[in-house]
C-alpha cells in the first residue's frame, strides 16, 4: 500500500505547473505563425458569388425536409444566407462570453507565465473572430440573430460565476460543435468564398483554443 507523501504531492503540483508552461509555450509558437488579420486576409470587397451557398446545404435545418423538397433554389441560397448569418451570431455571443471566462481564469494567475501569455492571445484570436463574424453578417445583409433572452441573462450569471472546469468544459463544448461544422464547410467549392475564408481562418485559430481548454481541464481533473 502505498502513502503519499507532502513532498510527492508538491512534487505532482511542480509537474503540473510545468507541463501547463511548456504546452502554452507550444502554443504561442504556433500562434506566432499561423494568425490571421480577417481585414486583411480576406476579400470583403468582392461581390457574392451567383447560385453559392453561404453554408453547405446539408447542415442547414430544413435540409431534405418536405419544405426543402417544396422551395426553389433562390429559396434555399436564402436560407443559408440566414442560418449562416444565425450561427455568426451564436459564434459571437459564445465568443463574448469565453472571453470574460479567460479574464477571470487569469485573474488571480501570474501575469508573466506563458499561461497567462497565451489566454491574451486566446482572447485578442476571439476579438478578431467575433468582429469577422459581426462584419460577414452585416455584409451578407441579413439581420443578427440573437439568442433567446432566456439563455442571454443565464449566460450572464454563468459567465460570473462559473468555475474554471465549468468554464473549459462549456468551451469544449461549444467549440467542438461549431467546429465540426465548418471544417465541413470550408473545403466546399459549393459555398462562397468569404465564407470559406472565414471558417477557415476559424478553423485553425480554434485548434489551439481547444487544445489550451483541453490540457488544463485535465490538469484541474487531476488534482479535483
Ligand atoms: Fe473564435
Ligand atoms: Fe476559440
Amino acid at each position: 500500500m502505498t502513502t503519499v507523501t507532502d513532498s510527492e504531492v508538491l512534487r505532482d503540483a511542480l509537474g503540473l505547473l510545468r507541463d501547463r508552461e511548456e504546452v502554452a509555450e507550444r502554443l504561442l509558437a504556433s500562434s506566432a505563425k499561423h494568425s490571421f488579420d480577417p481585414d486583411k486576409e480576406l476579400d470583403w470587397d468582392a461581390p457574392f458569388e451567383d447560385g453559392k451557398w453561404f453554408w453547405p446545404p446539408e447542415l442547414l435545418s430544413l435540409y431534405d425536409t418536405p419544405m426543402w423538397r417544396r422551395m426553389s433554389e433562390d429559396q434555399r441560397l436564402e436560407l443559408s444566407r440566414h442560418e449562416a448569418a444565425s450561427l455568426g451570431s451564436l459564434g459571437i455571443w459564445f465568443e463574448i462570453i469565453l472571453m470574460q471566462l479567460l479574464v477571470r481564469h487569469i485573474y488571480d494567475k501570474p501575469v508573466t507565465s506563458n499561461h497567462v501569455r497565451y489566454a491574451l492571445t486566446e482572447i485578442a484570436d476571439e476579438c478578431r473572430h467575433s468582429m469577422m463574424f459581426a462584419r460577414v453578417i452585416k455584409k451578407g445583409g441579413s439581420p443578427t440573430y440573437p439568442v433567446p433572452r432566456l439563455y442571454h441573462n443565464l449566460a450572464r450569471v454563468l459567465k460570473t460565476v462559473s468555475t474554471t472546469p465549468g468554464s473549459f468544459a462549456a468551451t469544449l463544448l461549444g467549440e467542438e460543435i461549431l467546429d465540426w461544422m465548418q471544417r465541413l464547410t470550408f473545403p466546399d467549392e459549393r459555398v462562397q468564398s468569404l465564407m470559406r475564408g472565414v471558417t477557415r481562418i476559424h478553423v485553425v485559430e480554434e485548434a489551439r483554443h481547444v487544445r489550451y481548454a483541453r490540457e488544463e481541464l485535465r490538469r484541474q481533473m487531476v488534482r479535483a
